[in-house]
């Protein structure tokens, strides 16, 4: 009798499928957004303010110079839950005493705008257990904001994409890199490119001296994605833009299952000339970390 009962619970405990915890943080805060609100109760409309900041996720991550206690932004960043951000792991190298994030910034060219920012310390680095420089695989990491980031109209999460299977179109990357390979200075500004996903065969064909190297063995991976204008360059992430999100925003968003919300698809992890013809840029695919992910940010209770 006592067996029977245990055999029947252990029947009954549904199997949580992977990505289930990052889909529900991600609903769940969704459908607090205004316009969902009007989505899911077209009746009761309130009026949604025009957004301010496109890309409310984008996060700076840098340390602050021990001289002057300015910071000096290195990296990019996705905000993925209140406390987590979402980066490269490489960006994790340098970093030290006086790490910080900052989110809520588009530009730094005017001062009214830093109103909306938030800085706070990095209080815990989690690489990939697998990532071992210099070779470029699992180049994937998390950062913790101690406290937490106050999530606002301005400052929101990105959603993770779940599903490997999906056709990718109009991905943009983000980021303040430099604009040039030549460039001594980050831009002051967000910059955005929009960029098509390059076949990896086609991609692994451009990688042969790092595959020569050692640095990417096995050349392109399903763990990896490369993306730019491969017929025309100039389009493609740079240094600094490193850890950055790679993402798609959905056109149409019916709050049940797809949210006002960017979707990360790549974190920025490496190229081999901004932009170059030929040279694609290589991005971490989100889908294939999506346990390990959940694992820390969304522990089991
Ligand atoms: C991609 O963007 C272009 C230009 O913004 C637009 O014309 C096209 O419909 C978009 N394609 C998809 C699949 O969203
Ligand atoms: C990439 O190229 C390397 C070396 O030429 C080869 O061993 C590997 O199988 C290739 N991978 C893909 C995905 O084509």
């Amino acid at each position: 009798m006592l067996l029977l009962t245990i055999f029947a619970v252990t029947v009954i405990i549904p199997v949580e499928p992977v990505g289930e915890r990052a889909f529900q943080a991600c609903k769940n805060y969704g459908q607090t957004m205004l316009e969902c609100h009007n989505i899911l109760y077209p009746t009761a409309k309130v009026r949604v303010p025009i957004d301010f900041l496109l890309y409310p996720h984008m996060v700076l991550i840098g340390v602050r110079n021990s001289q002057t206690d300015q910071p000096e932004w290195q990296c990019g960043g996705t905000l993925i839950s209140d406390q987590w951000v979402l980066t490269a792991a490489h960006c994790s190298v340098s970093l030290g005493r006086g790490s910080i994030m900052r989110v809520g910034t588009a530009t730094f060219e005017f001062d009214e705008v830093d109103e909306l920012a938030q800085e706070r310390d990095i209080a815990e680095v989690i690489s990939h257990p697998k990532f071992k420089p210099p070779s470029k695989y699992h180049d994937i990491a998390l950062m913790r904001a101690d406290p937490p980031f106050i999530l606002t109209r301005d400052i929101r999460i990105a959603c993770l994409q779940t599903n490997t299977n999906v056709d990718y179109k109009n991905l943009t990357v983000i980021g303040f890199g430099v604009t040039k390979s030549e460039a001594l200075f980050g831009s002051q500004t967000l910059m955005k490119v929009d960029v098509d996903v390059i076949d990896s065969a086609v991609c692994n064909k451009s990688m042969a001296s790092l595959i020569r190297r050692k640095i990417l063995a096995v050349g392109i991976t399903e763990d990896q994605l490369c993306a730019g204008d491969y017929e025309h360059g100039g389009r493609d992430a740079c240094q600094g833009d490193s850890g950055g999100p790679l993402q798609i925003m959905e056109d149409r968003v019916d709050c049940l299952k797809t949210f006002p919300l960017h979707t990360v698809v790549g974190v920025t992890s490496f190229g081999k000339y901004c932009g170059r013809k030929m040279a694609p840029g290589v991005y971490i695919r989100v889908s294939r970390y999506i346990d390990w992910i959940e694992n820390i940010v969304w522990p089991k209770k």
